[in-house]
């Protein structure tokens, strides 16, 4: 049975840096050692509205890139979309702040073993657990074409960043105003089918990981999907982050996405029957 991360601590993190890009804040916490243990895909639980606080449960942001370094010791970058109370709570923070963080959780990426063509697929703010995943696999050999999409261009991460850290990239909006106007799935069948694409790795809304899946799995591609589905506790106690998963003798069952994932693979959820009764489940 699937546990809370091994090496997952509970801790005080300083916020380091504050930064608003685009429609996002790139936020950075120094965390010390345990940034050892911190791989692309963990996600970070943080408390938030500080110690009086009526925001009681934790939020989870992925973690987009980590590093080590004699100023800071260990520190974990954030990207982060000021929409919510405590989202924004957070954007609002000052360099210095002490935040209680629960750090690392959650199931990583699997990383192939010998060097393959990936493809990685970022919506929105889901592209944040992507570029430090694409540093991984280069570092591997790997070669990594990367897919962004957004409804506006304001909401595309840093998108020369973006470029920097990848062999190629490509980027649709819905609306035109960056890239080329579609969406992420506009023309994947063609980008998997040119560049020869071995593995997909996706983050997104979860309209965005089923329409993934559907051509992943049309074209026989493995599809490593992280889900960001609504988590209470983050840990595995409280299950509001269930998803139907359909196992390997056919039958489907609910799994945590906040222990057995985010990181799931793509073509065992039954994306279909996300936020129905288990008596719709055969
Ligand atoms: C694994 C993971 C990674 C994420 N990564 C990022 C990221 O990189 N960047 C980013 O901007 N956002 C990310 N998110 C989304 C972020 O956690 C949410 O947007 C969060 O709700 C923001 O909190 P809020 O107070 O601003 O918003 P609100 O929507 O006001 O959140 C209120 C609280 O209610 C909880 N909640 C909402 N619906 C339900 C429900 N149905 N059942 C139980 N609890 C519920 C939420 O989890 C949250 O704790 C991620 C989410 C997950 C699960
Ligand atoms: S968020 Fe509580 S069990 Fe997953």
């Amino acid at each position: 049975m699937s546990t809370i991360n091994k090496a997952a601590l509970q801790r005080q993190a300083t916020l380091i840096a504050n930064k608003r890009i685009g429609a996002y804040h790139q936020i950075i916490f120094s965390v010390g050692d345990v940034v050892r243990h911190c791989k692309p895909g963990n996600f970070i639980a943080i408390a938030v509205g500080g110690d009086s606080s009526k925001m009681i449960l934790r939020r989870a942001f992925a973690i987009s890139r980590t590093s080590e370094n004699a100023q800071f010791g260990g520190t974990v970058e954030l990207i982060v979309a000021p929409h919510g109370s405590g989202s924004k709570w957070l954007c609002a923070q000052q360099e210095g702040t002490e935040i209680d963080v629960v750090v690392p959780l959650g199931k990583a990426f699997g990383i192939p073993t010998e060097p393959a063509n990936a493809l990685l697929i970022g919506g929105g703010y889901g592209s944040a657990p992507l570029f430090g995943l694409a540093d991984v696999l280069k570092s591997r050999g790997c070669r990594v074409d990367m897919v962004l999409g957004a409804s506006v261009g304001s909401k595309i991460y840093a998108p020369m960043e973006g470029k920097r850290s990848v062999n190629s990239l490509k980027i649709f909006t819905e609306d035109g105003s960056m890239g080329e106007t579609g969406r992420v799935t506009s023309q994947l069948k063609e980008i998997i089918t040119e560049r020869e694409v071995e593995i997909i790795y996706s983050c997104g809304p979860m309209a965005m990981l089923q329409a993934v899946t559907e051509i992943a799995s049309s074209l026989g591609v493995i599809h490593q999907a992280s889900v960001e589905e609504a988590m209470a506790c983050g840990i595995g106690i409280c299950m509001t982050c269930v998803l139907p998963i359909r196992g390997e003798d056919g039958t489907v069952s609910m799994k945590r996405s906040c222990i057995d994932g985010p990181v799931m693979d793509g073509a065992t959820v039954c994306w279909d029957l996300v936020g129905k009764s288990t008596e719709n489940f055969s």
